[in-house]
């Protein structure tokens, strides 16, 4: 049995429910324009799309609203000096987003006069754009017909089509399904109304099909199994490694480095640490001779490849004593300035909230 089954002519149908549901109920948020009110800004659009890749609309609204009010527009990014951007950044997660951010914003304006080009093949050449956000960025910025498939739309496709070869072996079948129901017009309405739809009605766990506008043509609801879809395969279990932060304390600072060009959390401000990635666990050895002091906590974070549970070593150091190698003493009260990423703040907290002197 084919695992695309729905008849074509069903497309303009789903649509045209789904556009009269959005133009009543779309989610407001800061990048969009409400539906009929014409095109969002796109270098408003292009930002959320970057901030909002494996991140939530929740989680992005803060970071959007500090990006679009330090840096309103193309030339005023791409002048920026990288460390702010990147601490700008911190806690978002996913770091080479804010390189290709900044990369992206220079390519912009200096070969693009300052406006992003306006087609997928154009916008997909730009760094850090690849074929969902090309393709969302074309319908939603500047109206082009283009197939946007994110999570929450394979989840909506695969039911509304019953698709049941797991994913990720299905993606070019929900592409292709998705293909058959965009509609010639209003693309980019139609990619946020499948969103909005996939974070809210036709939730993963339990959706509500009684209110769902598309309900009429959903495969899935037929048999009465949406909850089941999309099929996956199952995931390799996520390898967990071990490894020691240091906080090195001098007269109410601590000792920051900052982290290789290449690798996890490239060019981002940091504790030391005892070398640990994503393959081994760190070797336990201190980035200075000291007395060290573990402390009775750990600190546990979950990367995309891999978790990290974290010991932390503490020392104190007298005034005057020479630098550690290569970094910087950072004030311990404008700790939350530093734009660290989220692993360190949270071992950073677990020393101050250790609450002794160290
Ligand atoms: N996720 C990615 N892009 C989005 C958008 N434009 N609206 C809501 N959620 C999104």
């Amino acid at each position: 049995m084919p695992a695309v089954q729905q008849p074509v002519h069903k497309s303009g149908d789903i649509a045209k429910a789904l556009l009269a549901h959005y133009d009543r109920h779309a989610r407001v948020l800061p990048w969009r324009k409400p539906p009929g009110k014409g095109f969002a800004n796109p270098y408003h659009v292009w930002l959320s799309e970057i901030m909002l890749q494996q991140t939530t609309v929740a989680a992005v609204g803060s970071y959007f609203h500090k990006f679009t009010q330090i840096w309103p527009d193309f030339a005023a990014l791409a002048a920026a000096d990288d460390a702010d951007v990147m601490a700008a950044w911190a806690g978002l997660g996913y770091y080479a987003r804010a390189r290709n951010l900044l990369k992206c914003a220079r390519v912009v304006v200096a070969e693009h006069d300052g406006r992003l080009p306006e087609t997928e093949a154009e916008l997909l050449k730009l760094p850090g754009i690849g074929p969902y956000t090309a393709a969302a960025i074309a319908a939603i910025a500047f109206g082009k017909r283009a197939v946007v498939v994110d999570a929450n739309v394979e989840r909506v496709v695969s039911r509304l089509f019953a698709i049941s070869t797991p994913l990720p072996q299905s993606k070019p079948l929900i592409r292709e399904a998705t293909e058959s129901i965009t509609p010639d017009n209003r693309a980019g309405d139609f990619a946020q109304a499948m969103m909005d739809l996939g974070a809210g009605i036709c939730s993963v766990r339990a959706p509500s099909c009684l209110v769902c506008p598309v309900a009429f043509a959903c495969d899935a609801l037929r048999v009465g199994n949406p909850e089941v879809y999309p099929a996956k395969m199952p995931k390799a279990p996520k390898p967990q490694r071990a490894g020691r932060i240091y906080w090195i304390e001098r007269d109410d600072h601590v000792w920051l480095v900052r982290r290789h060009d290449n690798g996890l959390l490239a060019g981002m401000r940091a504790l030391p640490d005892d070398r640990w990635t994503a393959r081994l666990d760190g070797h336990a050895t201190p980035p200075a001779p000291a007395e060290w002091r573990k402390l009775p906590v750990q600190v546990s974070h979950v990367f995309t490849h891999f978790s990290l549970l974290l010991d932390i070593a503490v020392t104190s150091w007298p005034a005057g004593t020479s630098d550690p190698g290569e970094g910087e003493w950072w004030p311990l009260k404008s700790l939350d300035k530093a734009g660290l990423p989220t692993v360190f703040r949270k071992a950073a907290e677990a020393v101050i909230n250790a609450g002794e002197k160290v």
